[in-house]
């Protein structure tokens, strides 16, 4: 697994060390073998874990035994995401938007906006077009025109990570609130 770094991003250590992100319940989308989810649940957060890989979840699983934290994990469709409106203070998204079809993010984009609670945070970190050229690697220009009708945005990074392949890459992170929709 080429993203998996052995340890918790370091921008979400960062961002929970600063306290900007809500205590509470966490959804980790594309949890992948969960090492981010497990960094939440030993923070403290109440913690949810969703991916389409079966496989990666029994590694998820079995880690989070050995760390003897409790985890909500279960297989899920990032498209589907059958939670209750509202249930969640923080979405975490780590390399999982940029793999959302073209023709699916009408549906991801406002199903995160719906499952967080007013004022909830989403945390996205995505490829950006420093890679090269791709249907899913970003300018911040288009994740303002994606995200900006749902979430306002607080605070936006582009940096770059060797990856657990040892090759580096370019992300966006952005750390956004959830905005009211009116009209
Ligand atoms: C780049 S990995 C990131 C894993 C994890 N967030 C991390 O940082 O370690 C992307 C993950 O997205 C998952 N994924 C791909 N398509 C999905 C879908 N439709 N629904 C849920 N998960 C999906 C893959 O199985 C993979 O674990």
């Amino acid at each position: 697994m080429g993203w998996e770094l052995g340890k918790p991003r370091p921008i979400l250590v960062e961002y929970v060390e600063k306290g900007l992100i809500p205590k509470g319940k966490a959804l980790d989308i594309c949890c992948g073998a969960g090492t981010n989810t497990i960094y939440l649940a030993e923070k403290g957060f109440e913690v949810t874990g969703i991916d389409i890989s079966p496989t990666a979840l029994d590694f998820a699983k079995a880690k989070a035994a050995k760390a003897k934290v409790n985890i909500d994990f279960s297989v899920q469709n990032f498209v589907e995401l059958p939670f209750k409106d509202e249930m969640f203070d923080f979405v975490f998204d780590m390399g999982c938007f940029h793999h959302v079809q073209i023709a699916d993010r009408h549906r991801f984009i406002p199903g995160i906006h719906r499952v967080l609670k007013s004022r909830g945070v989403y945390m996205l970190t995505c490829f950006s077009v420093k890679n090269g050229p791709a249907w899913n690697h970003f300018t911040r220009q288009q994740l303002v025109d994606l995200f900006s009708g749902f979430f306002t945005f607080e605070e936006v990074r582009h940096v770059s990570s060797v990856e657990g392949d040892g090759v580096t890459r370019y992300f966006y992170t952005i750390l956004m609130k959830k905005a009211e929709i009116t009209g």
